[in-house]
């Protein structure tokens, strides 16, 4: 069975809970400082997740961001501004220096947030994850901390991008709409 990221592993089926593991064991990975996991909470209400998995430390430094939304909370935002939260405190206060974000090429709504966040992209992960029964190749990207510094394409942050380009995170207009002078 998939997870809300189609995220399912090779091989027989196993029990969900493999793919969800329960909150005493994301509490303990997150202890061990190897995974990141946040909620994405609209008034008191749990709409989705962004979590940093596979985190590495030393010379490595780096994560890698998955996030997902229930669909009846898309279309207003929140997912780009949740991963843009992600970002910046992982590469701030926590003090990585790389985090990945990999993309099915079919999976428009997520490559929509990567081009709002305007993410570098690497190149082609070929066959990257097991995700919906098979191993599925992947668009790359990735920001280093130099991003969100000085001369950095989101210097001070990409929160802060967002917001000189689009408002606060409250504004719920589609930013297919022309931005405000
Ligand atoms: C990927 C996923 C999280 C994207 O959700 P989403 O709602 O499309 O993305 P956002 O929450 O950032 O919302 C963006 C939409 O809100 C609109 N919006 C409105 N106000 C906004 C604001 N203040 N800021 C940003 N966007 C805003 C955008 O214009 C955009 O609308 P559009 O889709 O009509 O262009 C969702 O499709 C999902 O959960 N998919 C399944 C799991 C998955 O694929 N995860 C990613 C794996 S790589």
């Amino acid at each position: 069975m998939a997870g809300p990221l189609g995220v399912d592993g090779p091989g027989p089926p196993r029990p969900p809970r493999h793919l969800l593991p329960p909150a005493a064991q994301l509490d303990r990975s997150a202890r061990d400082g190897l995974l990141l996991p946040f909620v994405v909470d609209v008034d008191g209400r749990l709409v989705g997740q962004v979590q940093l998995f596979d985190v590495l430390g030393g010379a490595r430094s780096s994560g890698l961001a998955g996030y997902w939304l229930d669909e009846r909370a898309t279309g207003h935002g929140y997912a780009t501004w949740a991963v843009a939260l992600l970002l910046d405190h992982a590469l701030g206060p926590v003090g990585l220096h790389r985090v990945e974000v990999a993309i099915r090429p079919e999976n428009e709504a997520s490559l929509a947030v990567a081009a709002r966040l305007r993410l570098p992209e690497e190149g082609l992960r070929r066959g990257f994850m097991h995700v919906d029964g098979r191993w599925a190749d992947h668009r790359g990207f990735a920001v280093v901390a130099e991003d969100l510094g000085p001369g950095g394409y989101a210097d001070g942050g990409l929160v802060g991008m967002l917001r000189r380009e689009h408002g606060p995170a409250s504004t719920t207009r589609n930013l297919r709409d022309t931005p405000p002078a």
